[in-house]
């Protein structure tokens, strides 16, 4: 795909639905006895890989005027293939630990490379019954009897947590995930909705174990989606974007803080959010606003390039374990493309000076694909971006942004 420097984005637009939500949706309605109707659910790559996955373990799944209505409260044995999705597999690999059936796990190559250890360690604390090879795919679990825990993670994880809270629903006595790094919220979020005996106190989550019941999920645009045509915007001219959910926004709150012209028209957990022009200041990003802004990262090291100044990212080691290392691939493809910038051991640091353009490689990745899409509409000379199929992962209809 070869993109052209860009000279001017005017668009209004509404970004794809949230994946993580609707991921978690899937999920919880396979879990839950009744129907579960999702509204506005993200039809990509890596929701295709979990609708199949509970599938196969016993959902019933129909479409109704757009919505996706599951029938939940069945689970048989099965082989799941996460495809490339590592939330599908890890919310999974929890919720199946302490049912009375085997569940094998595999993905694609980039998911059977992805380190899986730190949610089986902390799942066989809780005495759930995995068997696989150094923490990679493919992995086997067999329903045990568990116990709830009290788990700290020393390094944030929305993914890691919503598996333990998954598996505490089948857990006797109290679990409690206490985070240091808060992550995103959605699994405790759709708990409650779902109905589980579930407390959230600040960074402490505390779950007993629980029945679900079916309800109504209506899925927001995705905030990491919207980062895309938001960066776009703030380069080089404006947009509006409906529906975006608020539940992260951080990003928002970030950009804002930097100089970005950017309105929110708040709605409830959802926003139309209107983004002009603007001058963005050099920044750092580390600790909690790291974890928070993991997904956008890579695309905010891009905007970095356009500050006139000196940019750290840092406390972002979470980067190396993703679809492929996104510290060193975002770094290999931005110096290809004539930018200043260097790897640190979590994170970037980049000297503001701007992009030449060139040709990019996505490793697979779908957010290096975006990242440097943007990358290359931003510079002076554009080039190529090797796969495009990739954004079909989180953002099908991605490549409309260039048109
Ligand atoms: C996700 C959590 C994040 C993020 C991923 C989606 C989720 O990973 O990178 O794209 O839906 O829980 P972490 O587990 O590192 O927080």
């Amino acid at each position: 795909m070869r993109i052209r420097p860009m000279k001017q984005f005017m668009r209004a637009l509404t970004p794809p639905p949230d994946k993580s939500i609707t991921i978690r949706a899937a999920v919880m309605g396979w879990l839950a006895s009744g129907k579960t109707t999702i509204v506005n659910p993200l039809i990509s790559g890596d929701t295709v890989s979990a609708f199949d996955a509970v599938a196969a373990l016993g959902a019933e799944i129909e479409v109704k005027n757009g919505a996706f209505v599951i029938t939940g409260g069945r689970s048989i044995d099965g082989n799941v293939d996460a495809g490339n999705s590592a939330t599908t597999l890890r919310l999974l690999a929890g919720a199946t630990a302490g049912k009375d059936k085997t569940v094998t796990f595999t993905g694609d190559d980039s998911l059977k490379r992805r380190d899986m250890g730190a949610v089986i360690d902390v799942l066989r604390r809780m005495g759930a019954d995995i068997t696989g090879k150094n923490g990679r795919l493919p992995i086997t679990v067999k329903g045990a009897v568990l116990n709830g825990i009290d788990f700290c993670p020393d390094k944030p994880s929305a993914q890691v947590k919503g598996a333990v809270l998954l598996a505490g629903l089948n857990a006797e006595g109290r679990t409690t995930v206490t985070e240091e790094i808060r992550t995103r919220t959605h699994t405790e979020d759709m708990l409650a909705l779902f109905g589980a005996d579930i407390k959230v106190e600040g960074g402490r989550i505390e779950l007993y174990k629980s029945k679900l019941s079916g309800t109504l999920i209506d899925v927001p645009g995705d905030m990491s989606s919207a980062a895309y045509p938001i960066a776009l915007a703030l380069n080089k001219g404006y947009c509006y974007l409906k529906n975006v959910g608020l539940t992260r926004r951080e990003l928002i709150d970030f950009l804002v803080s930097i100089g970005g012209d950017i309105e929110v028209e708040s709605k409830g957990d959802r926003a139309d959010i209107t983004v002009k022009k603007s001058t963005l200041a050099p920044f750092t990003i580390s600790g909690a606003l790291s974890a928070a802004l993991i997904d956008e990262l890579p695309l905010l090291a891009v905007l970095a390039c356009f500050t006139g100044g000196k940019c750290v990212i840092k406390d972002a080691g979470g980067l190396k374990n993703k679809e492929c290392d996104r510290i060193k691939c975002t770094v290999a493809n931005l110096r290809g493309m004539g930018a200043e910038i260097e790897a640190l051991p979590d994170g970037f640091m980049i000297a503001g000076t701007g992009i030449k353009g060139g040709n990019a490689l996505s490793y697979g990745d779908h957010r290096i694909a975006m990242s440097m899409a943007v990358a290359n509409a931003l510079s002076a000379c554009g080039g190529n971006i090797d796969d495009e199929k990739c954004v079909e992962i989180s953002y099908p209809s991605f490549w409309e942004l260039f048109e």
